[in-house]
Parts: structure tokens; C-alpha cells; sequence
């Protein structure tokens, strides 16, 4: 796992929308998977920028949400299929037919979820994977408990994630309690992974996930098992770290051997 300490949320998002722009520089056709939340939201702008200036290109490229809200269409504001038309999708040209979201009104939840999966296997699987972090360790909303090798299911929102969330929602809104969400063994399949955390509030969930166990108590820390894992962190979400001065010291040496390779 590799750790990135930057200083603030400017430059997380940054090295994070570079991982993306590079990938797709790459291959033009990537599978991208997105995450919502309002830390990706600095990252989406980066892109959406990048696209406009011609620096990216997503026209030959697909993606996969992590989640979606059960019991939301997609053309309910507090929906996730919203959330990603009005942060990233509208304002790129990527092809709104090959933009998949699981199905928050589907009548039919375990078809719907065993049918994410054979799309995302269809298109290849997946290039690039973001993702956030909830306060108690989720990825998606693979909540403490989830399987650790779990693929896309329904999942019952935790307590905790539900008044983390509770913001979005105005009072006559109902906040749902179910989702579908890809399992972490989906999240591992993914080629690489880049997590993204800021403030002090995910600083114990970042401690858990890069210097805990490998425990579902933090499905986050599964990521120590994936093969090609980035958490790209600011200070804050930082604190809490034991080793952070030797984190730092091997992203110069990554930087200074990427320099040489010209990579
Ligand atoms: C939701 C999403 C997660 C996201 C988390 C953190 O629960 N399902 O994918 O990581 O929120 O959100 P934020 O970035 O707003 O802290």
C-alpha cells in the first residue's frame, strides 16, 4: 500500500485526478470507478477542467459507481446517479450510456446486483478504482462486518453512516437505510485503487486502514491486500499515522525513480 501525505485538499485532489488523466492517457478506453461523497467532488472539478482545457478525453471510456441509495431513482436529488450527473457527467464528454450506476429503483435488487457484476466483467474489469472513506472504515457502503471477499449486494447502512450522511438529506426527505454496493472483493479486483481522505475526522479510519489488522471491523483495510493500492491523505487525515516520516520519505524516492524512468 502506497501512502501519500500531501498538505491539504487542494493537493489531494490533484494527485488524485492525475492518477486518472494518466490512466487515461493510457488506454483511452478505461473502465474508471467513481465514488460520491464530497471528497471526490475537488477531483471531479480537476477533471472536468483537464477535459475542457482538451488535456483528457473520457469519449472512449466507461465507469461504475461504487453504491447507490435502495428505494432512489436516479432522478432524485439525494440519489447517487444525481450526485454523479451534476459533479462529473454532464460536464465531460463521456457517454451517458456507458455511465453505470447500480439501480437504486429496481424491483429486483439481487438480479440487479449479480447484473453489475457481469457488466463490469463484460467491459474487462475495472482500470481504476476511487474511492472515499466513511468514519467507521467503510469503502462504498461496505459497512464494519462486511466480507471481506463480498461482491456487489445489498447492505444495511450502519448507524454511523447514516448520521454521517444525514447532512445531505433536508427534513422532509427520507434518508434510505439500504443499499447496493459493490462488495470489497469487487473493490480488490480493480487493477488499482486510489483512496482519498481529508480532515481530521477520517484520521482514525486512516490509521485503521493503513496500520491496523486486516480486519472487516475496518473494511477499509483490506486494501493492504490489493495489489496495486494508493491512499492519498492530507495532513489532518494523516495525524493519527505512527509512520508517517517514513511514508514521506518513500514517496520522494517513488518520485525520484518515476523522474529517472521518465514515468
Ligand atoms: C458515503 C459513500 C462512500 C463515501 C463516504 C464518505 O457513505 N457511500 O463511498 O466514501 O460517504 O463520504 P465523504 O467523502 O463525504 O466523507
Amino acid at each position: 500500500m502506497q501512502v501519500v501525505i500531501l498538505k491539504d485538499t487542494d493537493a489531494v485532489a490533484e494527485y488524485g485526478a492525475q492518477l486518472f488523466i494518466k490512466q487515461l492517457a493510457k488506454k483511452t478506453d478505461a473502465v474508471l470507478g467513481l465514488a460520491t461523497g464530497s471528497t471526490p467532488v475537488a477531483l471531479y472539478q480537476k477533471l472536468i477542467a483537464a477535459n475542457k482545457r482538451g488535456e483528457v478525453s473520457f469519449k472512449d471510456s466507461c465507469s461504475f459507481n461504487l453504491d447507490e441509495y435502495l428505494g432512489l431513482a436516479g432522478d432524485h436529488p439525494q440519489s447517487y446517479r444525481y450526485f454523479m450527473q451534476q459533479q462529473l457527467f454532464d460536464h465531460i464528454d463521456i457517454d451517458a450510456a456507458q455511465t453505470f450506476v447500480p439501480a437504486g429503483d429496481t424491483d429486483n435488487p439481487i438480479a440487479a446486483c449479480q447484473d453489475y457484476e457481469d457488466m463490469i466483467r463484460e467491459k474487462g474489469g475495472i482500470d481504476i478504482q476511487l474511492l472515499g472513506i466513511g468514519t467507521n472504515g467503510h469503502i462504498g457502503f461496505n459497512e464494519p462486518s462486511s466480507g471481506l471477499m463480498s461482491r456487489t449486494r445489498v447492505k444495511t447502512l450502519a448507524p454511523a453512516t447514516i448520521s454521517d450522511n444525514a447532512r445531505f438529506f433536508s427534513a422532509d426527505e427520507e434518508q434510505p437505510h439500504l443499499s447496493i454496493t459493490m462488495g470489497i472483493g469487487t473493490i480488490l479486483d480493480s487493477r488499482q485503487s486510489v483512496l482519498l481522505a481529508t480532515g481530521a475526522a477520517k484520521a482514525s479510519a486512516i490509521a485503521a486502514t493503513v496500520e491496523g489488522p486486516l480486519t472487516a471491523a475496518c473494511p477499509a483495510s483490506a486494501l493492504q491486500m490489493h495489489p496495486n493500492s494508493v491512499v492519498v491523505i492530507d495532513e489532518e487525515a494523516a495525524s493519527k499515522l505512527e509512520n508517517t516520516e517514513f511514508y514521506k520519505h518513500v514517496e520522494r524516492e517513488n518520485q525520484k525513480l518515476k523522474a529517472k524512468l521518465g514515468l
